[in-house]
């Protein structure tokens, strides 16, 4: 239960009509319960006694009543799908509030596929629970109970029939709802599956077809999608018990009372308008411990939607703001990462280890080394994508865990190692983190990023759309774009994450030298595969399985550094290799 209570606020700005909807319900109820009774008189009285007037006069009542009570629930329905719709609207923006909340940490441990089924089925699911509550919360028990008083006072003896009925069904019904509990529990993980590997798939639905794989994933899809089906059915094979037990019992109950209430009419101690009253109560009663067994299913359904939802909306985002947090005035970007070692959550040994440098303002630092050596995992401990595990990151001798993550990702520029873009224009792309720049910022960052030229040569220029309806660009334009995208917020530091990685070494040295004007008196990082892209930069890291191996300018490394030669010459060849490295002497390839 303690999910449902986390979930509770969300319903609390709808409580008049929560309490309202439920209110009308007690009309139609109490009209309903007194149809057998006015039913009992036609019979017994009315006809009985052959006295017209008395059948119609009650019959009209009847009609009269019934229609009052129909008011009722057709109130109650429409006041229950408001705040059931309402309760999940509200629900799905919280959690998309929550998930954009949430740090690269977190998002790395809850996979989109699982995120869209919480955001939409499991929601589904727990709105479907408040209506049905709101339909049967009042309904149920007070039907339940008046049904059983009207039975009684109808027939004291025949009464006696539903409290051996009631109870036996109510036990066999919470045999099989805790049975089927961990069963919904089952079905929801492999939904979850089912997502995680169709998103996977359409992800990557080009190297499937590249790498004629087809055949293996619609193996795994079918695997999932089989998966899902068999433990649905098995859980609905359990829960179709449920449905002729309930038959049974209510044919039991009617072969029961026509059984003894027909003796006693023989008897002349009963009557046959009062046994027919009877039975309509019998119906009712067994009728609403139904409506509380759907209602179970419901709920040991939701439960399971619950705790996950109630997982998501509890995740604290791994990156704090701290209280004391203040927005630097001006920062001039000198940037000190101090004794920083980094470990992921998720794996065991250190990413980063023990690294120690300072980038000064104005100048250009490079970071080079092998994949998987740290190179990403290092700048994105600046913008604070994540905290250091030990040691500290400072920006003009502040610690970045004491800067507002807002204030600090406004300064600092980056583009990130994978060139994402939305659908929209170029032009709204490039704004992005910006949306109030004037169209003549937008193109001296497309500029500078020797975007500018393509664009203009695409039939509708600056507004031509991106993505699914629009055009799709080379991966070397969208680096660029991207590149523009992080040079327009014109940021203190400056971040390019292998950014150029697609882009032709002639191009690639335009953006270099168009950086060095834009870039002026603010520090740029940049990470690259190319040697050729590092050799002017101010300093080079060198880093080699987390660890900074080296750093310096490229004459120092040639000199110091065994690990950078070993790169130079892999890439350039043995013949670039200078003579002899005198310290201090400058030489580029
Ligand atoms: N989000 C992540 N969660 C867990 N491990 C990660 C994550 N990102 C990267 N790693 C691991 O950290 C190491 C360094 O990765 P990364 O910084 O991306 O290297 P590079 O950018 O130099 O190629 C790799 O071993 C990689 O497997
Ligand atoms: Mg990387």
């Amino acid at each position: 239960m303690q999910p449902f209570r986390k979930l509770a606020p969300f319903i609390r700005p709808y409580w008049i009509q929560a309490i309202l909807g439920p209110l009308l319900m007690v009309l139609e109820v109490s009209m309903d319960l007194t149809q057998p009774r006015l039913l009992e008189r036609i019979v017994d009285v009315g006809i009985a006694q052959l006295d017209m007037q008395l059948v119609l006069r009650t019959g009209g009542l009847m009609v009269a009543l019934a229609f009052l009570g129909a008011l009722g629930g057709v109130g109650n329905t429409v006041l229950a799908v408001i705040v059931s719709q309402s309760f999940s609207a509200d629900l799905r923006s919280a959690l998309f509030r929550q998930v954009q909340s949430l740090s690269f940490g977190n998002l790395d441990e809850l996979d989109t596929g699982q995120l869209v089924t919480r955001l939409t089925n499991d929601v589904t699911q727990l709105g479907q629970l408040v209506l049905i509550l709101l339909r049967i919360m009042v309904r149920a028990p007070l039907m339940l109970v008046g049904s059983l008083i009207m039975a009684i006072v109808t027939s004291p003896t025949l009464a006696g029939l539903l409290f051996v009925l009631i109870p036996i069904l109510a036990a066999t019904l919470i045999v099989v709802m805790r049975r089927a509990y961990p069963l919904f529990l089952k079905v929801q993980q492999r939904l979850d599956r089912l997502n995680t590997i169709l998103q996977e798939y359409l992800a990557g639905v080009r190297v499937v077809k590249a790498f004629v794989r087809a055949g293996h994933e619609t193996a795994r899809f079918s695997a999932a999608n089989d998966a899902l089906r068999d433990q649905t059915i098995q859980v609905l094979r359990l829960m179709a018990g449920v449905l002729p037990v309930m038959m049974l019992a209510v044919n039991a109950g009617l072969v029961g009372s026509v059984w003894f209430g027909g003796l006693k009419v023989m008897e002349g101690s009963m009557q046959a308008g009062q046994l027919i009253a009877f039975i309509n109560y019998l119906m009712r009663a067994l009728g609403e411990v139904a409506m509380v067994a759907m209602l179970l299913v419901q709920v040991s359904r939701a439960q399971a939607s619950a705790e996950r939802v109630v997982e998501v909306l509890d995740s604290t985002a791994r990156v704090q703001d701290r209280p004391q947090a203040a927005a630097p005035s001006s920062l001039c970007g000198r940037v000190c990462f101090e004794n920083v070692s980094f470990e992921y959550e998720t794996q065991e040994k250190p990413v980063l280890r023990d690294v120690s440098f300072t980038a000064e303002p104005g100048t250009t630092v490079a970071v080079l080394g092998a994949t998987g050596s740290g190179k990403s995992t290092l700048v994105h401990l600046i913008p604070r994508f994540y905290d250091v595990t030990t040691g500290r990151v400072t920006i003009d001798g502040v610690d970045v865990r004491d800067l507002p993550q807002e204030a600090l990702r406004r300064r600092v520029g980056i583009a990130l190692q994978d060139a994402i873009l939305f659908s929209g224009s170029i032009r709204e792309n490039i704004r992005y983190g910006r949306p109030e720049a004037g169209d003549d910022e937008v193109e001296a960052a497309a500029r500078a990023a020797q975007a500018h030229d393509f664009i203009q040569s695409l039939p509708q220029g600056y507004d031509t759309p991106l993505g699914q309806r629009g055009v799709n660009l080379s991966g070397g334009q969208k680096q660029r774009i991207a590149i523009a995208r992080a040079l327009l917020l014109h940021p203190v530091i400056l971040i390019l994450d292998d950014s150029t990685s697609a882009v032709d070494a002639t191009t690639e040295s335009k953006i270099q030298a168009a950086l060095h004007a834009w870039m002026h008196q603010r520090t740029c990082f940049v990470i690259a595969q190319r040697i050729s892209t590092v050799l002017d930069a101010d300093k080079i890291l060198v880093l080699d399985e987390g660890r900074l191996a080296a750093q310096g300018t490229h004459a120092e490394l040639m000199a110091g550094s065994p690990v950078y030669r070993e790169i130079y010459t892999s890439q350039l060849g043995e013949g670039a290799l200078p003579g002899p490295a005198q310290p201090g002497e400058e030489r580029h390839a």
